[in-house]
């Protein structure tokens, strides 16, 4: 498999070199190629080549079987004619990456989570977020005085997330939640109509809908009632925040962006943390379940498995950074996570 590389910025080179190397004992152990090509993106680009985007990153993330990124962004580069967030929304947008898998699960018993433990043991929920439409590509303007933000969905970008979404729940309970604010906006009168009629064509789908600010007091109150849930682009973004929240935390939560055919891209959910930039101590988990999330797109899902195993069993038993209450260095969890893959699999096989 060809993998492009976005280290990015901030912690991404540190969470990304962490994943390469978990990355890499899943690929001897499971015997399966990997051919990485690391390229120049975001505020780290901008320094190297004076564009955040270039063209050979894209054409390479494009010639790819998936792009594994760190983050992008940080204070440096705030002042940019282009601001940092534009990079990752042009690089999303390039690909067709249009669905955002984003996994809100218990994955150790040491989490940040605000919540009682019996609302979160066994949490195993997906957020299935619509990417590259919405109000974050619609016309705005900003005056002295006034601005404006549009939010335009057809349902054609409706039907194929929907249907996205319909599959996932079709492997998993077939419980699907589509959260919209159809009581107020146009665009979410359109998504109820269309996610209706979607999921209609789906027996084993059962689909409810939910309004987001109740889905918003729902994913605290019970979060273990909901399994899949289907959303626009905006909502998606804040949901999926306090989801990693409730969950155990944003620094172990993983995403995908999923095109139809392209290249995916594969990143945590975290993003640069400037303020603990080069200090070892970010935690790797969001970045290397991200690489067990590209190895199930890739075909290889008893390696994405055993990844999720080791990280939970190091997590609960072994290293872990200062967020998830331990001492260990990035380096050190992602090693103990390496070998863990590597000794499991090698009594399993
Ligand atoms: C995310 C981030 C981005 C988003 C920002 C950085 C543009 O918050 O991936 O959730 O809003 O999509
Ligand atoms: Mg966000």
């Amino acid at each position: 498999m060809r993998i492009c590389v976005l280290p990015g910025d901030g912690i991404g080179p540190e969470v990304t070199t962490a994943a390469l190397g978990v990355l890499a004992a899943a690929s001897s152990r499971f015997a399966f190629g990997v051919e990485l090509d690391e390229r120049p993106f975001g505020g780290a680009s901008i320094d190297a080549t004076g564009d955040p985007f270039p063209d050979a990153t894209r054409e390479a993330c494009l010639g790819a079987d998936a792009v594994l990124l760190g983050a992008v962004g940080g204070p440096r580069w705030n002042a940019a004619p282009v601001r940092p967030e534009q990079w990752l929304l042009a690089l999303r947008s390039a690909l067709g990456c249009y669905a955002n898998l984003r996994p809100a699960r218990r994955y150790t018993r040491h989490t940040t989570s605000p919540l009682r433990d019996e609302l979160v043991d066994g949490l195993d929920l997906v957020i299935v977020r619509e990417l590259i439409g919405g109000i974050y590509f619609g016309d705005r303007e900003l005056g002295d005085d006034s601005a404006y933000d549009t939010c335009t969905y057809s349902s054609l970008e409706i039907r194929r997330i929907v249907e996205r979404a319909c599959g996932i729940a079709e492997r998993r309970s077939g419980r699907l939640t589509s959260v919209d604010k159809a009581n107020v906006l146009a665009t979410s009168k359109l998504w109820r109509r269309v996610a209706t009629e979607v999921a209609a064509r789906h027996p084993e789908v059962t689909l409810s809908h939910q309004l987001v600010d109740s889905m918003a007091m729902l994913l605290v109150d019970r979060p273990g009632a909901f399994d899949v849930i289907v959303t626009e682009n905006l909502f998606g973004d804040v949901l999926s925040d306090l989801a990693a929240a409730v969950s155990g935390g944003i620094g172990l939560a993983p995403s995908a962006s999923l095109a139809d055919g392209g290249p995916g891209i594969f990143e945590p959910i975290h993003g640069s943390a400037p303020d603990i930039a080069g200090s070892g101590t970010a935690n790797p988990a969001g970045a290397i379940l991200s690489v067990a999330l590209l190895l199930d797109e890739l075909g290889q899902p008893a390696a994405a498995r055993a990844i999720e195993a080791a990280v939970t069993g190091v997590l609960d038993d072994g290293a872990r950074t200062p967020d998830l209450g331990g001492v260990a260095t990035t380096d050190e969890v992602a090693a103990e996570i390496a070998s863990a893959l590597s000794a499991s699999l090698s009594t399993a096989s």
